[in-house]
């Protein structure tokens, strides 16, 4: 990019302070090793130095609609991730812990979009072509129109797309790849932003379907942080327990379908394969009528998954208790423990308390909260659910049970899976009226629901 050189300065990738040199804390926001070097134009660009104009202004209503050209890999959970098939031109960012299968997922992918006539093209730059070879072979790819290539330089990748022409291209990973117009080292958030910005340009005007691959930080986000997912289209996180083999492919952000889907998986020695009925899988090891195990319906986009969350409450020999807790928000449970506390008087005060959600899933939905207290009262009180019932509802502070999104969806899974009783919030109940095939128990606070599971 001519005229994007210039002067180098750090900058605050929180609020956008600029100092000429780098400091371990902003001094505008406070943010701890939040300062990148940043190169900026020295004066304003000449004529030439500017892009050409893209478009002249013009009403609305005589712009034509784009047909959006879609195609689906044919790997179902992948598609429905990205709202149903993947779109061209658009650029689809995935990301994800290191080793949780990202690059497995956009080979097996790839491989199932790559025809005749419309050919993939995976650029790795972190394996050697004799990886790529025994992980393609594991995997059993079979498309002779996917292409590989080991390369890092932006430059050299974008002759390499004009050459193949791909209608499909892969980066793997985003952090590894440099352009040679900057001096900054590759995987720096300078770097990673160019590299970033000029694939999406590319893939915008070739209409090449282009995804990322990117690592997720400690913080939890892309490194880069952020900047990567306003540029693309399409943000999906690979997550999962790597002890477990379940992954789940999340959609964070989709322009062209809903976000909140969810892909589901199971890491094989195969490869990823897919779950299309995840619930079965879930409640598949399932103990049925031991304390402390409550089966809840999450739902995460349009898709129901009935998991098991498990709680175990024992007296601690510790002056400070212990509260361990897997797949479940701790501070969410910590307020959970409080209201059984105080609104219905189970003291769990001594106790130690571990909560674990079956299966390495993680589950952030206020829905599971009636789940998780229950599972607590549970183990508490030594008294198993019956193992035909299905619990969901948000609880507040003041112990009342709320009506939680899409009951219905909800109920008609936990139907599938042979539950013949769900308990919810009242109201959500009243609203139902009838449901064929299971009982509803409506109730309206934690003490009732506590009361009419252990009568
Ligand atoms: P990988 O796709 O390399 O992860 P990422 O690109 O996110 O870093 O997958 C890494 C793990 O997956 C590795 O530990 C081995 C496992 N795996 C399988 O279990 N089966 C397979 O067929 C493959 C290719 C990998
Ligand atoms: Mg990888």
């Amino acid at each position: 990019m001519a005229g994007r050189i210039g002067k180098s300065v750090f900058v605050c990738q929180g609020c956008g302070y600029q100092v000429a040199k780098w400091l371990g804390r902003c001094p505008e926001c406070g943010a701890w090793n939040s300062l990148a070097e940043e190169m900026v134009p020295t004066g304003p660009l000449s004529e030439g130095q500017l892009p050409p104009r893209r478009s002249t202004p013009q009403p609305l209503r005589h712009l034509k609609a784009a047909s959006e050209v879609r195609r689906a890999s044919g790997l179902g959970e992948f598609d429905r991730a990205l709202g149903g098939s993947v779109v061209q031109g658009s650029v689809v960012l995935l990301g994800g812990d290191p080793g949780i299968g990202k690059s497995t997922l956009i080979l097996q992918a790839l491989d199932r979009l790559s025809v005749e006539g419309r050919q993939g093209l995976y650029i790795s730059g972190e394996e050697s072509e004799a990886q790529l070879k025994l992980r393609a072979d594991r995997l059993g790819l079979k498309s002779p129109s996917l292409l590989v290539a080991c390369e890092t330089c932006l430059e050299n990748i974008l002759k390499m797309v004009e050459e193949v022409k791909p209608a499909f291209l892969a980066l793997d990973s985003i952090q590894t790849m440099y352009t040679a117009t900057l001096p900054a080292a590759p995987g720096s958030i300078t770097q990673v932003r160019e590299t970033a910005f000029r694939l999406v340009q590319q893939a915008k005007i070739t209409g090449i379907a282009t995804f990322l691959i990117g690592h997720v930080t400690k913080e939890g986000t892309i490194a880069g942080p952020m900047v990567l997912e306003h540029l693309v289209d399409t943000v999906l996180y690979l997550e999962g327990d790597r002890s477990h083999a379940f992954r789940l492919l999340r959609t964070v952000k989709n322009r062209f379908g809903p976000t909140q889907e969810l892909g589901v998986f199971e890491m094989q020695e195969t490869g990823l394969q897919e779950v299309p009925n995840p619930s079965a899988l879930f409640l598949a090891e399932r103990s049925l009528e031991v304390p402390g195990a409550v089966v809840v319906p999450s739902l995460e986009g349009t898709r129901p998954i009935l998991v098991e969350v498990q709680a175990l409450v024992s007296p601690s020999s510790l002056a400070l208790p212990r509260r361990q807790t897997m797949g479940v928000d701790p501070g969410r449970v910590s307020l959970l423990v409080a209201v059984l506390e105080k609104r219905v008087g189970l003291a769990m005060g001594g106790q130690d308390l571990f909560v674990n959600v079956v299966g390495g899933v993680r589950l952030t939905e206020p829905a599971l909260d009636l789940g998780v207290a229950l599972a607590l009262a549970s183990s508490f009180l030594d008294r198993p659910v019956p193992a035909d019932t299905l619990i969901f509802g948000e609880v507040g502070l003041t112990g009342e049970v709320r009506a939680v999104s899409s009951p219905e969806v909800r109920l008609k899974e936990g139907r599938k899976l042979g539950f013949a009783r769900a308990l919810l919030a009242r109201r959500q109940q009243e609203h139902l009226g009838d449901f064929p095939g299971m009982e509803l128990l409506g109730v309206d606070t934690l003490a009732t629901a506590i009361r009419s599971i252990f009568p």
